[in-house]
């Protein structure tokens, strides 16, 4: 079954509470937390006492991406934080296994995110280390961008790579993802489902995130 995690960049960052609730009682598994530094990407959100906060209200896990330059130097406080998953950028981190293992060594699940132009085979000599790969279906630095196509034949090259490997790595897609493209996504091989503007700034957001959980059962009853 695949997961939902709704990225709490578009909730309402005046009343978290309420988004928090929302999807503490929603069908939702995880919370997707974007860093962004002003440096990695061009844009800056928000930290880890932010990211404390957000633990306190929050009933699932935190899945946070790091967005931001040697992540490595904010790993363990990322953790301490709160953070289950942690998800570094292939492209950020010239010495991504020492930087893999580290996250491991604090304790949390350990991800990769490719940029749109960065091949999954990069990830061919790595992949067995990895619990988590997110392929970003947008460039990264903000919410709300058009979804970029080419994700889906990559979800699939990926997922290939994965079973051929038999490695465990779960595929996440992050950008632009909603009820138009995620059954492609999840026929790709995707099996966690990143969305933000689709779920907050629909009109029932609750009620999304349960059609997105309900994508591939048989039927869905409204
Ligand atoms: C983009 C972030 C995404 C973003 C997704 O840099 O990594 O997680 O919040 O937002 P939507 O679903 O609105 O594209
Ligand atoms: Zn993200």
């Amino acid at each position: 079954m695949h997961l939902i995690a709704p990225s709490v960049l578009a909730a309402d960052f005046s009343n978290l509470q309420k988004d928090f609730d929302m999807v503490n009682q929603s069908e939702a598994d995880w919370y997707h937390v974007d860093i962004m530094d002003g440096r990695f990407v061009p844009n800056i959100s928000f930290g880890m006492n932010i990211v404390k906060i957000m633990k306190q209200m929050a009933q699932k896990p935190l899945d946070v991406h790091l967005m931001i330059v040697e992540p490595e130097k904010y790993i363990e406080q990322f953790r301490d934080a709160g953070a289950e998953v942690i998800t570094v950028h292939y492209e950020a981190c010239p010495h991504l296994h020492r930087t893999i293992q580290q996250i491991k060594a604090s304790g949390a699940k350990a991800g990769v995110a490719l940029n749109p132009h960065t091949p999954a085979t990069v990830l061919e000599n790595i992949l067995e280390d990895l619990d988590l790969v997110c392929l970003m279906s947008v460039n990264p630095g903000f919410g709300g961008q058009k979804f970029i196509y080419q994700t889906v034949p990559k979800t699939r090259q990926l997922k290939d790579m994965i079973i051929v490997k038999n490695a465990k790595a779960k595929i996440e897609i992050d950008g632009g993802v909603g009820l138009q493209n995620a059954e492609a996504l999840l026929k790709a091989g995707a099996d966690v489902l990143v969305a933000g503007s689709a779920v907050f700034k629909s009109e029932n957001p609750q009620d999304t995130i349960s059609r997105l959980k309900a994508i591939g059962k048989e039927t869905y009853l409204v």
